[in-house]
């Protein structure tokens, strides 16, 4: 274990600290505390790099993790904020002239933010963050060149302002001499190639008719050689390593550095390529599920029975059948930015995510009884959720043994189109048939995750007859609001109110569906013409309240002994509206 105790900083979805939270003590991360900065909360995490790479592999709720480098340093003004700079540890976290050696690197994308500070303009913030990280590389060379120096092994010493005019236009040269080793590389392979040219006009004009020209005139290039010289400038630039993005915070006078762990947001778990309209983010997806308790449930009760009704892209089914597995997230293939940091632990990096990936040590739940079911009445909804379980290698998790489908009955619908996991037809070669006829004399089958095509009424009503009035179910799901919904499926209010109302109707039939029905739905006041709470006509705890895409949502739980509270407060307001 590395001996460097980092301070690391994690952006929670907004409104899901506490999920965060939560999610990171399961993950043993407990030294996590909770800080408001600049109207964002954010969570701070003290540990080794083992930490950050536990996190930006097992958190799924995270949305962004950087770095504090230091403590908060003086800067009132332009003179203290460069010489604080400067002093910063660097070298941790810049390539050191050996990487230099190695890569070619681009200069870091730089970020400020100034809060009631006398140092207010952002882009002056950052002049003066890349200046001096520029200078800091500079400045280490200059040391070694002066050690040299002192040890008769370099030339004589020289002054500051001539080392790093040197320098920059050493660094410009090996640039340029890159980009024409790539012309010339170019150039050689299309040699063979009839030549054109083209002449200060534009105009093509034959190779021989330049020779015959004679001096005097300016060198034209041939077609091939600005073509070369355009693609090699191209991709000497994608060659480029991208490190660390560096974002500056001065907050009353005070600095910080963050560096960031990533090139992107950590939105993306990696299982769902195939979104649709009202496709929900992984991290939330990820919050509704820790908080429905689903996991903790199936892992006391050895049962997993879920069913959502309204499952689109299928981002609550697949994500809860990682989670029980507790499969890694963003299993990138790349590189990410920390493993240029000088101070980046390598070989013990590389071991992490072999075991990671290594099937023998993953967890296994084949003890636990899965049932996942997912349905939708869009049939493009049910396609692109079986294109993200494709995707997703669910089939693998079953061959290697981690989960096991057991033998269960199944809707015999020829109305309802479905599809199952795992698909257990083969063609010719042992590979899984793309498609599947179903056969409907077929009462039950070999399935652990099941797609239906069909309204909530109709599935469900099905699906009661076989799950035991759904006996042990947690339905989660993300029912339709929003300005996409009337958009994409022209769903007036009206329809809106229709599919609440119903949907409220048929929870309530079922006991065993109370305490375990959790629905994420646009937040609005009980009276509100589009309030979900209002149209089911069920009692609703409120478990979480976030923001998806801008609209603000929560997750209800589905609890009738809110009702007489929700009866309490209207006889409240009829009460008040009468004096
Ligand atoms: C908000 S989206 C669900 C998004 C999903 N959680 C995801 O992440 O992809 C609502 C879904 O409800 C479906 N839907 C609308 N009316 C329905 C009905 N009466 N029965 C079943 N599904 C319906 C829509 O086709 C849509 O896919």
């Amino acid at each position: 274990m590395s001996a460097t105790i980092f301070t690391y900083r994690l952006r929670p979805p907004v409104g899901l600290e506490k999920t965060l939270m939560k999610e990171l003590k399961s993950l043993n991360l407990v030294n996590s505390k909770p800080r408001k900065l600049t109207g964002r909360k954010i969570i701070e995490v003290q540990g080794p790099e083992e930490s950050l790479w536990k996190m930006m592999h097992k958190s799924r709720i995270a949305e962004d993790i950087q770095v504090r480098m230091t403590q908060p340093f003086r800067a009132r003004g332009e003179k203290e904020l460069e010489q604080n700079l400067e002093k910063l540890p660097w070298h941790c976290y810049l390539p050191n002239p050996q990487q230099q050696q190695e890569h070619m690197f681009k200069m870091p994308q730089t970020r400020a933010k100034t809060h009631s500070s006398k140092l207010y303009h952002t882009q002056l913030i950052r002049d003066i963050l890349i200046k001096s990280m520029t200078e800091i590389q500079i400045k280490r060379d200059f040391k070694i060149s002066l050690l040299k120096g002192m040890n008769g092994k370099g030339p004589q010493n020289m002054p500051y302002k001539q080392f790093k005019k040197q320098w920059l236009e050493k660094k410009e040269r090996k640039e340029q001499d890159d980009i024409d080793r790539r012309v010339k590389e170019k150039i050689q392979e299309s040699d063979d190639e009839e030549e054109n040219t083209i002449d200060i006009d534009g105009h093509t004009i034959e190779s021989t008719q330049i020779e015959s020209e004679g001096k005097g005139r300016r060198k034209i290039k041939t077609l091939d050689e600005i073509k070369a010289e355009l693609k090699s400038k191209i991709e000497f630039k994608k060659n480029l390593k991208t490190i660390s993005r560096i974002q500056i915070n001065i907050v009353k006078d005070r600095g910080e550095i963050l560096v960031g762990t990533s090139y992107e947001d950590l939105h993306k778990h990696g299982y769902k390529p195939f979104v649709r309209w009202g496709v929900l983010k992984e991290t939330l997806t990820a919050a509704c599920i820790l908080e429905s308790n689903i996991i903790a449930k199936a892992n006391h009760t050895g049962k997993l029975y879920l069913w959502d009704p309204f499952c689109g892209s299928g981002s609550f089914l697949i994500e809860t059948l990682m989670m029980i597995l507790e499969q890694p997230v963003r299993n990138f293939d790349g590189n990410l930015p920390f493993q240029y940091w000088p101070v980046h632990q390598r070989e013990q990096y590389e071991k992490f995510k072999e075991e990671l990936n290594d099937y023998q040590k993953m967890v296994k739940k084949d003890q636990i009884d899965i049932q996942i079911i997912g349905s939708d009445v869009s049939q493009k909804a049910i396609e692109t959720s079986i294109k993200n379980c494709d995707h997703s290698d669910i089939e693998k998790l079953i061959q290697r043994g981690l989960v096991a489908p057991r033998l269960r009955g199944f809707i015999n619908n020829p109305m309802i189109f479905s599809s199952h996991w795992p698909k257990y037809s083969y063609d010719e070669n042992g590979e899984a048939a793309t498609s599947v006829l179903m056969d409907f004399k077929q009462t039950d089958r070999n399935q652990l995750l099941s797609l239906y095509q069909g309204d909530f009424q109709s599935i469900g009503s099905q699906l009661a007859s076989l799950t035991e009035n759904f006996q042990d179910f947690t339905i989660l799901t993300n029912v339709p609001y929003g300005e996409q919904s009337k958009e994409k499926q022209r769903h007036t209010d009206t329809d809106l109110q229709n599919i609440y109302r119903r949907f409220g109707k048929f929870i309530r039939n079922y006991p065993s569906l109370e305490k375990n029905t959790f629905v994420l739905a646009q937040s609005h006041h009980y009276g509100h013409k589009l309030s979900f709470e209002k149209f089911s006509n069920c009692g609703w705890s409120k478990e979480l309240n976030f923001s998806n895409g801008g609209l603000s949502v929560h997750l209800l739980k589905f609890d009738m002994s809110q009702v007489s509270e929700v009866k309490q407060t209207l006889q409240a307001y009829k009460e008040i509206a009468a004096m």
